[in-house]
């Protein structure tokens, strides 16, 4: 087993960089799956995916099937999406809804929403035997906690460990930033959403998310075309759409990069200050701004406005762009696969534009048909087959090593383009993965 083969598993990871091993072995992978994803707090969706008694959501946290499912009194549940007879998932599609109480296709054990047994057809077959429909273990069993933080959902497979919002911590901010630009503080899922399989360890794309020097490399080709265009539009009209801007951005040269600011918190959260100017002064921002005002006054509309934030990273798997209203989270499937559902958000209440910029930000950096998400899949992918290799034991996380702000929790660096937030998740990594419990 795993502690036999790797007696010193926080040996893989040094201050500045980790071993290969981390996004390859199998057994690693399974010890990721039963000390991170099962034991610490799982983004499931959010509530309005299923606006209706009975509507349900079927997703997985770590290996476990799950469901997500609203009850009659309007609260969500969170079950393993097992039957108690003879294991079937009771939901079989991603999402649906279900009339009254949720049926097993296999022999109809028909259980409430909140998991417990409702009837079994042959009941008079139990009579005298070990069978009692009051018994947990003839219920759906619902996950150890679950926690909604303003419309969110999150799971816990395990019961102990912190409450949402301390495990959150300073990260919660990404939600409270996408809400906060609706004037009723709510924001409400907009459907479809995309699935990706990446073929490529989980940790890539936790890790691209706050490398901030890929971009001018990566995405320079896309970037320089959309500028290209952007200025043929400004020299031709006078002006340009804004979603022009999410393309060029990419040109922005290291310099800039490595002005931002990213904090790395103790459960391997990250925030990462934003870059992209997103308050520009057209009519559509301003119609924004007064709905904001009007509802929240214009000091806590500039607070809201004004928050510096691009990405924000809740360990392990859940990337929210709140200005944007986008939020990606990993359902890790292998050592060199992962899901990856895309979703985005509109602002309740807030003008139709302000949708719009979000649907475009969707379709043109997140969705799997931009060629930002392409790039960026073809590079985790072939970090993957490198990693396999066995040319290089080693994965370099040097840069501005030793110039970070540390207090030995909270890693901070005003060197955009420090590695110090990837060296910050594998701090979170090693504790984690070497806990005793
Ligand atoms: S397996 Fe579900 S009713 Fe038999
Ligand atoms: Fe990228």
């Amino acid at each position: 087993m795993l502690h036999e083969r790797i007696p010193n598993l926080a040996k893989l990871v040094e201050p500045d960089r980790v071993h290969r091993l981390c996004y390859t072995d199998q057994d690693i992978f399974d010890l990721e799956i039963k000390n991170i994803f099962e034991k610490t707090w799982q983004y499931c969706g959010h509530d309005t995916q299923i606006p209706k008694a009975g509507d349900f959501f079927t997703f997985q946290i770590g290996r476990q099937p799950m469901v997500m499912v609203r009850a009659e009194d309007g609260k969500i549940h969170v079950l393993y999406n097992r039957c108690a007879h003879r294991g079937v998932q009771v939901c079989g599609s991603r999402k649906g809804h279900a009339d009254g109480a949720l049926t097993c296709p296999y022999h109809a054990w028909r259980f409430h929403f909140d998991g417990t047994l409702e009837s079994v057809p042959l009941e008079k077959g139990y009579r005298d035997t070990n069978f009692k429909k009051n018994d947990p273990a003839f219920s759906m069993t619902p996950a150890a906690s679950v926690d909604i933080y303003r419309g969110f959902v999150f799971a816990k497979l395990d019961p102990s460990g912190p409450s949402l919002e301390e495990w959150m911590g300073p990260a919660k901010i990404a939600i409270d930033d996408m809400c906060d630009r609706s004037p009723v503080g709510r924001v409400e899922v907009v459907q479809p959403y995309n699935r990706v399989i990446q073929r490529s360890n989980w940790k890539f794309f936790m890790e691209n998310q706050i490398d901030t020097v890929h971009p001018s490399v990566t995405h320079m080709a896309v970037g320089q075309s959309a500028a290209e265009l952007e200025r043929k539009i400004d020299r031709e009209t006078g002006e340009h759409p804004l979603h022009y801007h999410y393309l060029s951005a990419f040109t922005t040269p290291f310099e800039k990069w490595d002005t931002l600011i990213n904090t790395g918190y103790p459960y391997g959260h990250i925030v990462f200050s934003g870059y992209m100017g997103l308050r520009p002064t057209d009519p559509d921002t301003r119609a924004h701004e007064a709905v904001l005002t009007k509802a929240y006054g214009r000091e806590k509309m500039e607070e809201y406005l004004s928050r510096n934030i691009h990405h924000v990273l809740l360990y392990p798997g859940v990337s929210i762009q709140s200005p944007l209203q986008q939020l990606r989270v990993l359902r890790p499937l292998a050592p060199n696969r992962t899901l990856s559902e895309i979703w985005h958000f509109r602002l309740v209440g807030a003008p139709e534009a302000i949708y719009r910029r979000a649907l475009w930000y969707y379709n043109l950096v997140n969705s799997p048909a931009t060629m930002i998400n392409a790039d960026d899949l073809e590079n985790w992918q072939r970090g993957q087959k490198g990693l396999e290799g066995s040319g290089n034991d080693w994965v370099s996380f040097h840069r501005d090593y030793g110039r970070d702000t540390d207090d030995g929790s909270v890693i901070t660096t005003n060197n955009g383009c420090s590695e110090a937030p990837m060296r910050s998740q594998f701090r979170a990594w090693v504790k984690f993965m070497t806990a005793e419990k």
